[in-house]
């Protein structure tokens, strides 16, 4: 399966949101990545439900929702209302992980769990059968426009090689710092998803042209 690249719109203008969207649409965004952040979790406060049903109004693409925030069951029903079609819960966020990740999966929605650079990888082999996606974080989540932590490619061969063995279906999804000169790498290592803010919405180029270079450099993947 070709590797699928998911904007973030944290780096997208707010003031021109849904025009932004319906531009990563029609470039050919795969799907579209909205940073939920609490103001605990992570120092950020981004956006809530709200924005997520603003989104849903402006895209057919499926709504990749990160939750960075404390405790996520609280919110997991809100989201689901608000139109997402697959919530990432943090493995750091939660005492009662494989409850969410149950509430997620009743909800009919696809279940994602996230885990920060250092966290030890043994959270997600032995939650994989229970997931459809898996999130290597590549900053330290919080920011966007921060530098890919390198180690990151280590860590997403170990979840590709027991993602290939325990669950084939799991998608493998890398966020943080991701632009066109490391795309092909983090690709090669096991990410199947590339989520990308600032190299997408505040690049060089318009919407599509950074959408293209991104497409460039996976051609030889
Ligand atoms: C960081 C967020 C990312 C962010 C990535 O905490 O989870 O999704 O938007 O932004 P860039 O691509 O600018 O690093
Ligand atoms: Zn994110």
């Amino acid at each position: 399966m070709a590797v699928a690249i998911a904007p973030s719109i944290l780096a997208a203008d707010f003031a021109r949101l849904g025009e932004q969207i319906r531009e990563a649409e029609e470039a050919g965004a795969d799907l579209l990545h909205v940073d939920v952040m609490d103001g605990r979790f992570v120092p950020n406060i981004t956006l809530g439900p709200l924005v997520v049903e603003a989104c849903r109004r402006s895209t057919a693409l499926s709504l990749d929702v990160h939750l960075m925030v404390e405790d996520p069951g609280r919110y997991l029903e809100a989201f689901a209302a608000a139109g997402a079609d697959g919530l990432t819960v943090h493995a750091e966020a939660t005492q009662h992980l494989h409850s969410s990740l149950a509430s997620v999966r009743r909800a009919g929605l696809r279940v994602g769990l996230a885990v920060n650079p250092l966290t030890p990888l043994e959270v997600v082999c032995e939650a994989l059968p229970l997931l459809d996606l898996a999130l290597v974080m590549s900053v330290n989540p919080g920011f966007g426009g921060q530098t890919f932590i390198p180690t990151t490619l280590g860590r997403l061969e170990r979840v590709r090689t027991w993602r290939d063995r325990l669950n084939p279906d799991c998608r493998i999804e890398v966020d943080g710092g991701i632009v066109p000169a490391n795309a092909a790498a983090v690709a090669r290592a096991g990410a199947d998803i590339l989520v990308a803010g600032s190299a997408i919405f505040g690049g060089e180029g318009s919407i599509a042209e950074n959408l293209d270079s991104f497409r460039d450099e996976l051609r030889s993947t």
